[in-house]
This record gives structure tokens, C-alpha cells and sequence, in this order.
């Protein structure tokens, strides 16, 4: 099965945003990233707004060719912005407010009024729904319950494990998941920590694999290869 790249942009945010000028151009880059093969742009506005900020959302909706990916945790502000906005796709993630990063998915079953109610104001406004979760059958399950279209599974474990003798074992637990996810009509995503070494592995092991979701490590790469081979490279691991 194909999977899509969806290129995350969040550190090209973090370097324009350290001169307080517009350079790097997020729009242009955004653009620049699907001439050069990205099946999608993804960005999470925090609270802070210390990378993307609530107005590059509009802006980049305009241009956004592919498929436009906003995360971020739903709260009030931030389900205002998706709404007026209304991109292809929202993915809700529970990362407080001051988290350097996310680093673990919902728990499905405790807040399932939460996510019921969340999930149908998004898909109201015709726009897909994907709850990131870790690989564990009970959140997949809990996922489903709650109306989502997709998950994202954290990588974040995945990749940890990666160079280590607990990998196959991580692994198994995500194709699992994955395998059960795709009999209950989920589709599926992931993301977190996926990189040049790991990714044609977590793709190999992954049945079903709709997209990923690439920030750090990709933009990274990007100072060495240049963006256009960098996501050329991305695109190669993901479909051998
Ligand atoms: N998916 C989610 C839900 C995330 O929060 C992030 C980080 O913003 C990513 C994917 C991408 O992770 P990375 O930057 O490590 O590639």
C-alpha cells in the first residue's frame, strides 16, 4: 500500500521565528515542499506559539495543495481556528500546553465524551478526523468508539527501541495494532521520531499505512541534503 508523506513544518517556524522577520517564508516553503514531492504539509500551533502561529493556518490553507494537516491539543482557541479554517485533516493530540513536544497519544476510553463531542464538531465541518494514540488495542479500540476517522500512532517508542533488542518487539505491538485498527475500519497514520535509519523498517512492518508525519528529522536532513533531496530521500524509504 502507498503511504503519504506529510511533511511537518514546524522547525522552518522555529528559525523564521528567531529574527522576527519572514525568513524563512513558511508559505513558500510549504509550497516548495510539494513541488519537491511532499503529499502534504502538516503543522501544530501551540498555545505558546512558539513555532506556528494561529495566523500562518490561513495563510497556509491558501496554498496547500495536497493534503493539510493541522494537530494540536482541541482546545477552545484552537477548535476555533480549525473551524474557520477547515483543513483536510485534524489531528488531536493531548500534549500540554508547555510540552516541548508530544510524547504520548490520547487515552481513548477515559476521555471518550471529550473526543465523541470533538470528533463530531470537526467532521461536521467535513473535515477528517485522526486521534493520535499509542499502540495499545484498548486506545485503538477507544478510538473507534469515539467516531475517528484515523489514528496516528506514537512512533516515539518505535523509535526509541529502534537500536535496541526490545525493536521487534515495539514493532510487533504497532503492526498489531495496526492489523486491528484496519478489521474495525480505522485508517491509519503515525508519526513521531521517524527518520532516514527507521522508516523503511516501520513502513515494512506497517500493513497499512496510510501517512506519516515528518518534522524534526526531515528538516534536519534538510541542512545537509537541501530540502528538495531530502524528501526525495523520505519518499524512497516509504515506497521501495
Ligand atoms: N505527529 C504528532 C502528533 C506530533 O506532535 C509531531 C511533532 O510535532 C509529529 C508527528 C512529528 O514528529 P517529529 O517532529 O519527531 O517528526
Amino acid at each position: 500500500m502507498k503511504t503519504n508523506l506529510s511533511v511537518n513544518i514546524n522547525k522552518v517556524a522555529v528559525i523564521r521565528n528567531a529574527r522576527g522577520e519572514n525568513l524563512p517564508n513558511l508559505v513558500q516553503v510549504a509550497i516548495d515542499c510539494e513541488k519537491f514531492g511532499a503529499e502534504g504539509i502538516t503543522v501544530h500551533p501551540r498555545p505558546d506559539q512558539r513555532h506556528i502561529r494561529y495566523n500562518d493556518v490561513p495563510a497556509l490553507k491558501q496554498v496547500v495543495q495536497t493534503e493539510f494537516n493541522v494537530e494540536g491539543n482541541p482546545i477552545p482557541k484552537f477548535m476555533e481556528l480549525v473551524l474557520q479554517n477547515r483543513p483536510h485533516q485534524c489531528t488531536l493530540v493531548p500534549d500540554k500546553p508547555n510540552a516541548l513536544t508530544s510524547s504520548a497519544g490520547w487515552d481513548t476510553v477515559q476521555n471518550e465524551a471529550f473526543l465523541t463531542d470533538i470528533t463530531k464538531q470537526l467532521q461536521a465541518a467535513g473535515i477528517r478526523v485522526s486521534i493520535f494514540v499509542n499502540a495499545d488495542e484498548a486506545m485503538v479500540k477507544g478510538a473507534k468508539k469515539v467516531g475517528a476517522d484515523r489514528i496516528e500512532f506514537y512512533t516515539g517508542d518505535f523509535a526509541r527501541a529502534f537500536h535496541t533488542e526490545k525493536r521487534t518487539e515495539i514493532m510487533a505491538k504497532h503492526t498489531a495494532c495496526s492489523r486491528l485498527a484496519h478489521e474495525i475500519g480505522l485508517e491509519i497514520n503515525a508519526g513521531h521520531d521517524l527518520d532516514l535509519k527507521n522508516l523503511r523498517y516501520y513502513k515494512e512492518n506497517m500493513p497499512y499505512l496510510h501517512e506519516v508525519s515528518i518534522g524534526h528529522a526531515l528538516i534536519s536532513d534538510a541542512l545537509y541534503f537541501g530540502l528538495q533531496n531530502t524528501i526525495q530521500m523520505y519518499l524512497r524509504e516509504l515506497n521501495v
